[in-house]
């Protein structure tokens, strides 16, 4: 047993681990206990370089250390400083802050002191969201998605003329004229205690002008002249009742031989003799009726029913020179007065 060396604690740790993994080595076959221990890798190695064969624990970050084996050899290699220089932990993901700064480098052209950062990697001039990410604080969005999409594609954000065009003069606002407005503004201009004064004035003037001239000139009723032409006998045929004026003068135009058994023409006045109104000739019963109160007549003129009081009136009539008939209304005829007897009041035909 003097010429067993003793076991390292990492063989110790070993062989540990492989009885507890395989079991194949029974607790009183020491010769079997010391096989396995002869089949590590390089058991008899000296601590110190096993760092030299095995990577540095801390160049891995990310993972966990194995065992304590390992620790232990990583501690050894550290002590003995044969490991060489440990690598740093991998560089974190860019910021957004980062990848402003570089974008904002790039745009400068590097003609900004740009600083070598650890590992050579350029690092640039301090800008406002490099200050901002240094403080603390976080650029506005868009810029910063702007910025990235820019430094993805490698080219510097384009530059946006700032030639600004000039100011427009304001000119004041035309309203169109409507005609209410013109009113307005007439109204406004005209309507004064002064002008309407005025204008009543002139008002009152103008009256009273027309009133003199009115009284300068004589009173007279234009009426139509009561002599007028009715055409000749023959277009009154016998025993017929002629309305053609009763609208226009106001008398009917009959000839008829039922008065005295002779055959004349003479003009009745179209006016009531009760009242004055308008009676009406009524071919089927050859009579004049009123139509206010009943008041019935003959052909001839003669009343013989409702309140009118006396015969209709004729009017002169005579043969012109020129063979018209010719009717005056200036003269009447009353057959109550024996008037109807004056051959000024009818015209004798065969
Ligand atoms: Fe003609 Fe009275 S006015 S009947």
């Amino acid at each position: 047993m003097a010429d067993k060396k003793q076991l390292t604690t990492e063989e110790i740790l070993a062989l540990a681990r492989k009885q507890a993994a395989g079991g194949s080595s029974s607790g009183g076959d020491a010769g079997a206990s010391e096989a396995p221990a002869s089949e590590t890798p390089a058991p008899e190695a000296p601590a110190a370089e096993q760092p030299a064969e095995t990577p540095p624990a801390e160049s891995k970050p990310s993972t966990a250390p194995k065992s304590t084996a390992d620790i232990l050899a990583a501690a050894r290699a550290q002590k003995a400083g044969g490991g060489g220089e440990a690598k740093k932990p991998a560089a974190a993901p860019k910021s957004t802050a980062d990848i402003l700064a570089a974008a904002r480098a790039q745009k400068g052209g590097g003609g900004a002191p740009a600083a070598q950062a650890e590992g050579g990697k350029p690092k640039a001039a301090p800008s406002r969201p490099a200050a901002a990410a240094a403080s603390g604080e976080r650029p506005p969005l868009k810029e910063m998605v702007s910025a990235v999409k820019q430094a993805q594609a490698g080219k510097a954000p384009p530059k946006v003329p700032s030639r600004a065009a000039p100011p427009k003069p304001k000119l004041p606002k035309k309203e169109p004229i409507t005609r209410r407005s013109f009113f307005g503004a007439l109204a406004s201009i005209t309507i004064t205690p002064f002008a309407l004064a005025w204008a009543a004035m002139g008002t009152i003037g103008v009256l009273w002008l027309l009133a003199t001239a009115r009284y300068m000139m004589p009173n007279m009723v234009l009426e139509l002249p009561s002599k007028f032409k009715i055409g000749p006998p023959s277009d009154y045929p016998p025993g017929t009742v002629s309305e053609k004026y009763k609208a226009s003068r106001g008398v009917w135009v009959v000839n008829t031989d039922q008065y005295d058994g002779r055959g004349m023409i003479y003009a009745l006045l179209s006016i009531c003799t009760h009242l004055g109104c308008t009676p009406n000739w009524l071919e089927g019963e050859q009579k004049f009726k009123c139509p206010c109160h009943g008041s019935g007549f003959y052909i001839t003129g003669i009343n013989f029913e409702g309140p009118a009081p006396r015969p209709l009136e004729r009017v002169g009539i005579r043969v012109a020179e020129d063979g018209m008939l010719e009717v005056d209304k200036s003269v009447m005829f009353q057959e109550e007065l024996g008037q109807w007897a004056d051959p000024s009041s009818y015209v004798e035909v065969a």
